[in-house]
């Protein structure tokens, strides 16, 4: 299969995925989302892959959220299927992937860039990279699982207080708080995911594969499904249509809690 929005190579059972739109911050639109669930499903298939890096092109963006374009004029039926099909193609798929998905963060992961990341078996992050939450600016919520995971990974209080302000974290911060577990040079980032990769490789598949679901199955939460509903009910706000409008009229939001 022949992708628009993504790139695959594979070597020595290592695949590299990039997400390939840099003039939009490697956003997620839809396509590129069913592009990366066809990517992987093709990957869970293909023997000779072992460990799969996920990355963005360029060296601004991991991901920059989902495509904000695509969505500002959803309706609060269309707002939760985005939601729930994005969880259902994308980031329960890679959580659930039965081979090690490891995130290579080089530069922002914002919104549904962040919630990607954090469905990945674990993270490594550029020293550029910035990681945060900021759809409360937009009148949204995370729908992508983010309020789920990043308790899980950050404890629930730096969680509540990343999503309230909508603020972003720099990569020395994202891993005094466990959210990336190594920081590294821009340059060596895909290089040294590969030495974790390799180390990976020498060990059993089938086995890693059972501690992925066991791991997994400790933290299985029935918040994802409130998540959904919370995400589409925003989009029947008016704050929901001034911060999207805001951001794609490139000015300041100003909200009315309505
Ligand atoms: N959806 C759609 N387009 C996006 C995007 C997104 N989430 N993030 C960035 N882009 C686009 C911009 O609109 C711009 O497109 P244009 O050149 O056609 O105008 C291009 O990517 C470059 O982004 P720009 O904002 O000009 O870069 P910057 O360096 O000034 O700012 C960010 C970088 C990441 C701080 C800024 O792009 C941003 O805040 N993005 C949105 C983050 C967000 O809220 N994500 C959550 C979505 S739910």
């Amino acid at each position: 299969m022949s992708y628009e929005n993504i790139l695959i190579e594979k070597e020595n059972g290592i695949a590299l995925v990039t997400i390939n739109r840099p003039e939009k911050l490697n956003a997620l639109n839809k396509s590129t989302i069913r592009e990366l669930n066809a990517g992987f499903e093709s990957l869970r298939n293909d023997d000779d892959v072992r460990v799969v890096i996920l990355t963005g092109s360029g060296e601004k963006a991991f991901v920059a959220g989902a495509d904000i374009s695509e969505f500002a004029s959803f309706s609060v039926e269309e707002g939760a299927r985005l939601a729930a099909e994005g969880q259902e193609l994308l980031f329960d798929f890679v959580e659930n992937f039965p081979k090690p998905v490891i995130a290579a963060v080089n530069g922002f992961a914002l919104g549904g860039g962040l919630e990607l990341a954090m469905s990945c078996h674990f993270r490594v992050a550029s020293e550029n990279a910035k990681m945060g939450l900021p759809e409360v600016s937009l009148g949204v919520i995370p729908g992508y699982g983010g309020t789920q995971r990043l308790p899980m990974l950050v404890g629930k209080g730096k969680a509540m207080e990343m999503i309230m302000t909508a603020g972003m974290m720099t990569a020395s911060e994202a891993k005094e708080y466990r959210l990336v577990n190594h920081v590294v040079a821009q340059p060596e980032l895909i290089d040294f995911c590969k030495g974790i990769a390799e180390k990976i490789i020498k060990n059993s598949p089938s086995a890693i594969g059972a501690a992925i679901k066991a791991v997994n199955a400790g933290f299985a939460r029935d918040g994802y499904k409130q998540e959904i509903t919370s995400f589409g009910d925003c989009f029947g706000t008016a704050d929901f249509r001034e911060g999207t409008t805001a951001f794609l009229e490139k000015r300041k939001a100003s909200f009315t809690g309505k």
